[in-house]
């Protein structure tokens, strides 16, 4: 459907050409007074100086050439030379009957589906999911469910950090611990176990032991990075611990990001693309692209308008091992190859930035990607504790993501048995349910770029800008529609009437936003957006919930009018917490 300011818009268009004015001038945007008016045009003002006369005279001219007044109810003229509009109501109420029965509620797809690849998650194999992933997790699934909303093929790619130093760490702890291992055996030819010799809580242990020790003792840190280096030259023994290493942490992070309704389509990470390294650097060495710098392969890509200092692309270290951009660059040009995306977004924390600047101009130059293939970093930024300081455990330890979710369960938990008249036979799951709204709105709704506190107390509260309290409000319209099933009533969708007072009409407008807002929250990529109009739509709902008597109202026409409105309203807001990646219960 198209957008309600477009349909008035295309009104005032038509005004200005029977005025005999451009069309350019007829711009409509909603009133930033909505004490005076819903929408307003300042074309007048513009106007007057091509046409040479006073903006009043050209906003009055304009005002009594409209002379349909089925969309735009009322319009004025007034000092210097704004135009002040209302909406006819029963336009509105027929818009939103329209968008009731609109499969797509009111939202017009893509005409022009792209592929598009988001890589989020970026867990590390073999090493705790914390906090600094969240973030990504959060706000990838958000753009990926966004897009896909409007029509797009998105591909979703966790990109593990799986062939890095940690896997070295763990196989040096391991052989450390248990030399007779059958993989430490140079000279063993036969089948390794199918089993792994270590458990996933093992598994976590040891990693940072193994980090601990290596910062601490020179000579294991020489035998950890020997062994990365020995896994990635493929020595059996290795490859096979490797393996075991991947299974027992995928299966730990499936479960993880499972919790968090995060799901990839791609679990894909930098070991994936090892095959096209070797390719690669012959690639750019072969066309002059790449050159040796004390030794190390790189490719210059600092451009003259830089402000600031842009070190080469390292392709390959003086000893001949890959880093983060190779594995970066090899991977886009995997991605070419299998999927031709349209446009790679990467949602990785913003102080990575400089890589991925680093990273996008050599594939541009030396033509790894595609010319009209779209390289877009999603920077964001830290997630801090009440101190100001990145968020920590209560004893200052990194929190685990685990944990960290466990302690907001628990949390609800609490909330929800206190505040509870009705018996919940399930609050615990309920209570997870609200928990993780209250971590992806209280992430969501900052703008992702910046830094935010998580404040557990603000973010798990029943009021405010928060996720439980959008949910409070969708189970709240849940438990009216229920209600009136109990009394055998029948919802009677599309059927909304003309507003009879004004918080009814405000709610309506804001309803009537919708479309708009998630085909821009998409197009910026900004989840945001999405929080920042729930928030409004909620508070306009309660508004309008407070003042009315709706299961009460005696005029049978008018009450089924306000029930098909509440579910159009929970209809809105149970779409977009979808796109932002949470659900509402049936209850709380
Ligand atoms: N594993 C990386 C980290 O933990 C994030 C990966 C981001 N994605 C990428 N293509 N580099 O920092």
């Amino acid at each position: 459907m198209k957008k309600l300011i477009e349909v008035i818009q295309d009104e005032m268009v038509k005004a200005f050409t029977a005025a005999g004015m451009d069309a350019s001038f007829a711009r409509v945007s909603v009133s930033n007074r909505p004490d005076l008016c819903e929408y307003q045009c300042n074309g007048a003002m513009a106007a007057a100086k091509t046409y040479h006369k006073a903006p009043i005279q050209i906003a009055e001219t304009v005002v009594s050439a409209v002379e349909d007044h089925s969309v735009i109810g009322e319009i004025k003229a007034v000092k210097p030379g704004f135009i002040n509009m209302k909406i006819n109501p029963a336009f509105l109420a027929e818009y939103l009957s329209d968008m009731q029965k609109d499969p797509d509620l009111s939202v017009e797809k893509t005409t022009n589906p792209k592929t598009i690849l988001v890589d989020y998650g970026g867990a590390n194999v073999a090493k705790p999911l914390h906090v600094g992933h969240l973030r990504s997790a959060i706000i990838g699934e958000s753009i990926k469910r966004m897009g896909r909303f409007m029509g797009h093929h998105m591909i979703g790619d966790v990109h593990l950090g799986d062939w890095g130093l940690q896997m070295g760490l763990i196989i040096t702890e391991l052989r450390e611990r248990r030399p007779d291992l059958v993989y430490f055996d140079e000279n063993y030819e036969g089948e390794y176990p199918k089993e792994a010799p270590f458990t996933i809580s093992e598994l976590e242990e040891i990693y940072p032991c193994a980090s601990g020790k290596s910062k601490e003792d020179e000579a294991y840190k020489e035998r950890a990075l020997n062994a990365t280096l020995e896994l990635q030259q493929g020595r059996r023994g290795y490859r096979a611990l490797w393996n075991h290493i991947m299974h027992v942490s995928v299966t730990d992070l499936k479960k993880n990001y499972d919790n968090l309704d995060v799901h990839f389509d791609l679990w894909k990470g930098e070991s994936d693309v090892q095959e096209y390294i070797p390719g690669m650097v012959d690639y750019l060495r072969d066309n002059g692209y790449a050159h040796y710098d004390q030794g190390a392969l790189v490719v210059d890509v600092k451009e003259e308008s830089d402000t600031k200092e842009i070190p080469p692309c390292m392709i390959l270290k003086s000893d001949g091992a890959a880093l983060y951009d190779t594995t970066d660059l090899a991977t886009i040009i995997e991605r070419m190859k299998l999927y031709h995306p349209d446009e790679i977004c990467y949602v990785v924390d913003k102080r990575q930035e400089l890589h991925f600047i680093q990273c996008f101009r050599c594939a541009r130059k030396t033509r790894l990607v595609d010319e009209d293939t779209v390289l877009t970093f999603i920077g964001f930024g830290t997630m801090n504790g009440k101190d100001g300081k990145p968020f920590k455990t209560r004893e200052g330890g990194v929190m685990r993501l685990e944990r960290l979710i466990g302690e907001i369960n628990e949390e609800m938990y609490q909330k929800i048995v206190e505040n509870r008249s009705v018996k919940d036979t399930d609050a615990r799951g309920t209570a997870a349910i609200v928990g993780l709204s209250a971590i992806k709105y209280g992430d969501l709704s900052n703008q992702a770029s910046k830094d935010y506190v998580f404040d557990v107390d603000r973010f798990t509260s029943f009021e405010g800008n928060t996720g439980p309290y959008i949910l409070y409000t969708i189970v709240r319209t849940k438990s009216i529609l229920e209600r009136y099933a109990k009394e055998g009533g029948k919802l009677k969708k599309g059927e909304i009437l003309a507003p009879a007072g004004e918080s009814e009409k405000s709610l309506m407008l804001s309803v009537s936003r919708f479309n708009g807002v998630v085909e821009n929250a998409f197009e910026e990529k900004a989840p945001h957006k999405i929080c920042a109009y729930i928030y409004e739509l909620a508070n306009e709902f309660n508004h309008f919930y407070h003042e009315t008597k709706i299961l009460s109202e005696e005029d049978q026409a008018r009450k089924d009018s306000y029930l098909a409105l509440l579910d159009l309203v929970r209809e809105v807001l149970e779409t977009c917490i979808d796109l932002l990646g949470f659900s509402a219960p049936e209850r709380m």
